[in-house]
């Protein structure tokens, strides 16, 4: 056998048939044809061309590609697509519009929280995400009682909360104060 054939057996071999899955994409169902492995992130960006969503380290690091799977948050490069067929999944172009702004995005544009705007999509989804787990009780790394059933989301919450998602411009006093504006209007 030549080594090229030897190639091609292997290349066979390896060769993954494509999955069809149904995405729910912002409350619209997407049919897709994908490979298998292809992340939630790819899928979102080289699929479907929604490319609010971004790509940063693409492994888990950075926070760039955060979106909610079922009102939670979760970082897209990290998940495949095909695990997907029956969630809710929502990007930052399901959030608001121009026009109608999601409160966290327009707290984020009042209190300048960005410069970039490379690692917003992400901040801004996270940010959601992580409001509904301080809501639903759940502590963090920064909470004092853990045992308690609401805990003050003090600048140090926030903080901790908000750490998976970095920001290379440092717009962090910004974003600590656009979360911080929204996390207030939801007491009030
Ligand atoms: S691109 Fe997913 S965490 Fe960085
Ligand atoms: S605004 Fe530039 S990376 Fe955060």
């Amino acid at each position: 056998m030549s080594l090229s054939t030897v190639g091609d057996t292997k290349n066979a071999e390896n060769a993954t048939e494509n999955a069809k899955v149904a995405l729910t994409v912002n409350g619209r169902v997407r049919q897709l044809e994908l490979d298998p492995r292809t992340s939630l992130l790819d899928a979102l960006r080289e699929h479907l061309h929604l490319t609010g969503t971004k790509k940063g380290c693409d492994h888990g690091q950075c926070g760039a590609c955060t979106v909610l799977i079922n009102g939670r948050r979760i970082n897209s490069c990290l998940t495949l697509a095909v695990m997907h067929a029956d969630d809710e999944i929502v990007t930052i172009e399901g959030l608001g519009s121009p026009d109608a702004l999601h409160p966290m995005q327009a707290a984020f544009v009042l209190r300048d929280g960005f410069q970039c705007g490379y690692c917003t999509p992400g901040q801004i989804c996270s940010a959601i995400g992580m409001l509904a787990e301080a809501k639903a009780g759940w502590p963090s790394h920064a909470t004092a009682d853990v045992a308690a059933q609401t805990t003050a989301l003090t600048d140090a919450e926030i903080r901790e909360r908000m750490s998976g998602n970095i920001c290379r411009c440092a717009a962090y006093p910004n974003i600590i104060a656009a979360i911080r504006d929204v996390a207030e209007g939801d007491r009030g």
